[in-house]
């Protein structure tokens, strides 16, 4: 069988990663990859440096030094607006706190990173409610966030997260502010989701549970990987 090229080239390539405050260094040479569809858990105390690490992968922040290396791009070498196209087209991201647009409906929500990247309004409405019936939304679908209760505005997120067919999930405590069954069922859905299309997370918690949907761990003490599995 031949070699698949996109197979043996991972997704995501972090080279050496540095990033200080000020005189405290946040993340010491930090290395590793993930392959599409792979899930990688990022674990570790407060003030570890997880969210500092999920900035300087999404581009939002930069790293003092070290590559990021995204699909095959290195995301510190781009212009803003190149690298607010990169973001766009390859990346997802769900938070603890949900960030969905209070003026918005559930819909709008969803529907916002397919026109920021140009698809056709009637595609769009079809892939919005094919994402939001998938969630069990279907009849929230005009609701604004207010409406909503946190679990489903976390399936909301989750459905704008995915909509347009990123490679990579950028997951910042996504149930941290959830209670457990609600928290249960957001993991689930990231686990079959994530599964169906082939889609690489990473996600940052406290949580066990949420650390056993994921194929592999880094554990950062102190900005070092202590633990892989
Ligand atoms: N913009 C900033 N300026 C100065 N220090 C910062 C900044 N952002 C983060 N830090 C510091 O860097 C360290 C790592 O922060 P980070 O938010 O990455 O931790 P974390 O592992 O995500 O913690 P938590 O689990 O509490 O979310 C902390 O000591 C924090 O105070
Ligand atoms: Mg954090």
């Amino acid at each position: 069988m031949p070699v698949d090229p996109e197979s043996s080239q991972p997704l995501l390539r972090v080279e050496e990663v540095v990033k200080s405050y000020g005189s405290r260094t946040v993340l010491h040479r930090l290395s590793f990859t993930v392959a599409t569809g792979e899930r990688l858990a990022l674990t570790g105390p407060s003030g570890s440096g997880k969210s500092t690490l999920l900035n300087c992968l999404g581009g939002v922040d930069r790293p003092d030094s070290g590559r990021v290396i995204l699909d095959g791009v290195e995301v510190q070498s781009l212009a803003s607006d190149a690298l607010a196209r990169l973001r766009r087209r390859t990346l997802g991201t769900v938070f603890q706190f949900f960030h969905l647009l209070p003026t918005l409906t559930a819909a709008e929500n969803v529907e916002m990173p397919l026109q920021l990247i140009g698809v056709k309004a009637e595609e769009r409405a079809s892939r919005v409610r094919q994402a939001l019936d998938r969630l069990g939304l279907g009849p929230r679908a005009d609701a604004l966030p207010s409406q909503l209760s946190g679990g489903e505005q976390q399936r909301v997120a989750i459905a704008r997260a995915l909509i347009h067919r990123p490679r990579l999930i950028l997951a910042d405590e996504p149930t941290g502010n959830l209670d457990s069954a609600n928290g249960g069922i957001i993991l689930d859905l990231l686990r079959e989701l994530t599964d169906e299309t082939h889609t690489a997370l990473i996600l940052v918690t406290h949580s066990e549970e949420a650390a056993a949907i994921c194929h592999r761990r880094i554990h950062l003490q102190d900005g070092r990987a202590v633990i892989r599995t």
